[in-house]
C-alpha cells in the first residue's frame, strides 16, 4: 500500500452508529476509506472530561488515533438552550441520565412557559494523528426548542429541535437534507475543504 492510500484511511472514533452513518453520507463520493471503532472491534470508551466541546472532540480523536496509529477524527456535539444559561451544552448526552427520551423529556419541562427558545446544536470535530497533531472544526445550526417531540427520523434531541428554516423539527427533516445543514455537516464541510492539504503536508 503506497502512502497516499495509507494516510486516506480514517477511523471515525465513535460508537454512535447514526453519527458513524452521517459521516459516512457526508464523505460519500470522497475518497478516503472510513472505518469504524466497530470494525476494528474497539468497545473502550473515553471518558469526556474536557471543559469545551472542542477540548472532548481531541481527547477522543488522540486516544484513538495513538491506540491504532491512525488518522482519526472525532466529534464531541450536543444542544445548548439560551434560556437555560446554554445548557445542556457539553453535558447534552448525559443530562437525565437516563437516555435520549428522558433528556428530551427534561429540556420540555425545564422550557414550560418560556418565551425564548432559542437553541442551536454546536459540533466540534478533532482530525489527529499518532503522532498528536490535531486539525479543530465547528460547525453550529439554530433552531427552537418545540413545545412537544415530533417526528421519526434522526436521533436524541432532533424531535424537540425545531428549525425555522423548514418549518419541522430536525426528526421530521428529511435525512439528506440534515446532512447538509447539520452543525457536524458544516464541520465537516470544512474539514473536507482542508483535507487534502492536511493530508499531502503529513
Ligand atoms: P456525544 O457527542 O456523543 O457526546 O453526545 C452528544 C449528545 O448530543 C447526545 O445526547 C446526542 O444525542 C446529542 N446530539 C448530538 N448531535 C445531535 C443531532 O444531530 N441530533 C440530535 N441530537 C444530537
Amino acid at each position: 500500500m503506497d502512502k497516499v492510500e495509507t494516510m486516506r484511511k480514517i477511523l471515525v472514533a465513535s460508537h454512535n452508529a447514526n453519527k458513524i452513518k452521517e459521516f459516512r453520507s457526508i464523505f460519500k463520493g470522497y475518497p478516503v476509506e472510513l472505518v469504524s471503532l466497530a470494525d476494528l472491534g474497539d468497545k473502550a470508551e473515553v471518558i469526556e472530561k474536557g471543559m469545551s466541546f472542542k477540548d472532548n472532540a481531541r481527547l477522543k480523536a488522540l486516544y484513538f488515533a495513538r491506540k491504532h496509529d491512525m488518522i482519526t477524527v472525532a466529534d464531541d456535539s450536543g444542544i445548548v438552550v439560551e434560556a437555560l444559561d446554554g445548557q445542556p451544552g457539553i453535558y447534552s448526552a448525559r443530562y437525565s441520565g437516563k437516555g435520549d427520551m428522558q433528556n428530551n423529556q427534561k429540556i420540555l419541562r425545564e422550557m414550560e412557559g418560556r418565551d425564548n427558545r432559542k437553541a442551536h446544536f454546536f459540533a466540534a470535530i478533532a482530525l489527529c494523528f499518532p503522532d498528536g497533531t490535531c486539525h479543530d472544526y465547528t460547525g453550529r445550526v439554530d433552531g427552537l426548542i418545540a413545545k412537544e417531540e415530533k417526528g421519526e427520523k434522526g436521533f436524541g434531541y432532533d424531535p424537540i429541535f425545531y428549525s425555522e428554516t423548514y418549518q419541522m423539527t430536525f426528526a421530521e427533516l428529511d435525512s439528506k437534507i440534515k446532512n447538509k445543514i447539520s452543525h457536524r455537516a458544516i464541520a465537516l464541510a470544512r474539514l473536507k475543504e482542508e483535507l487534502d492539504d492536511i493530508l499531502d503536508h503529513q
